[in-house]
């Protein structure tokens, strides 16, 4: 099976919705790579994986074994690395950063939060043959407040001038995270390259979600988040009988053990 392509994510646009989730380890990955095009490592495995209180906290060390996992476990997504908080804060930094990141996990691509003060860093690792996936609105490394961005009209016209600072210097798509669904709707008719939205309307071209949000895996519950089912409940009976079974001596039975 040939992997994604870039040249492939940016051909989907306007034509059919590009389908992306999050995934850190290899048994969601295997799954995952069956019905997406795009899968990201993101650095919400923090908060998701870690406990952590925000993904400020999130080194790249910690986040090479998942997305070498992941990378490794799958055979047709394109494998995108979320570049955590200040590790691409000049160019040479991004870039160090970046091509230790490509070399250790073999991932496609790497994305980066931020609007026109990182078009400069974009532009330096494309140059390197560094594919980059941006990412605008509500920027969890940054964002002193996790309120829906678009609502006025000095943040709209913001947020517009970043997707287009962005498109333009070679991104090949758009994460919109969190915005309005006019702003949304808007910068996707604009710009040239794919926008995948989370909690940014279905105007945009393709969607992402975390994958343990929409497992009921996560105790967060956006108004942007569907859960397809509730894992939680689903794991916690399961351990509750297996703890029963352990304590009545009902496990293992004939059928568990060897002779
Ligand atoms: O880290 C992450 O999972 C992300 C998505 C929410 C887009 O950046």
């Amino acid at each position: 099976m040939k992997r994604v392509t870039i040249s492939k994510i940016l051909k989907k646009k306007n034509k059919t919705p590009i389908i992306s989730l999050t995934a850190y380890s290899k048994n969601i990955a295997e799954i995952a790579d069956n019905y997406c095009d795009i899968i990201l490592v993101g650095d919400s495995l923090g908060m998701v994986l870690y406990g952590m209180k925000s993904t400020r906290e999130v080194k790249i060390e910690t986040m090479l074994l998942h997305a070498k996992a992941v990378k490794n476990h799958t055979k047709k997504s394109l494998i995108v690395f979320d570049m955590p908080y200040k590790t691409y804060t000049s160019k040479s930094i991004a870039y160090k950063n970046a091509k230790k990141i490509m070399k250790i996990t073999n991932c496609d691509a790497v994305k980066l939060e931020g609007g026109k003060k990182i078009t400069g860093i974009i532009k330096h690792l494309t140059k390197k043959k560094i594919p980059v996936m941006g990412h605008i609105g509500l920027l969890p490394q940054t964002s002193i407040n996790f309120k829906v961005k678009g609502k006025n009209s000095i943040q709209k016209e913001k947020i517009f001038k970043d997707a287009i600072a962005i498109s333009k210097s070679g991104v090949f798509a758009i994460i919109i995270e969190c915005v309005v669904e006019d702003l949304a709707k808007k910068i996707t008719k604009t710009v040239t390259v794919p926008t995948i939205g989370i909690g940014a309307s279905k105007s945009c071209d393709g969607q992402i979600l975390v994958t343990d949000d929409i497992l009921g895996l996560s105790d967060l519950r956006p108004k942007f988040v569907k859960r397809y089912t509730n894992l939680k409940t689903l794991i916690e009976k399961s351990i509750k009988n297996y703890s029963r079974d352990v304590k009545m001596r009902r496990f293992p039975s004939n059928k568990n053990i060897y002779r």
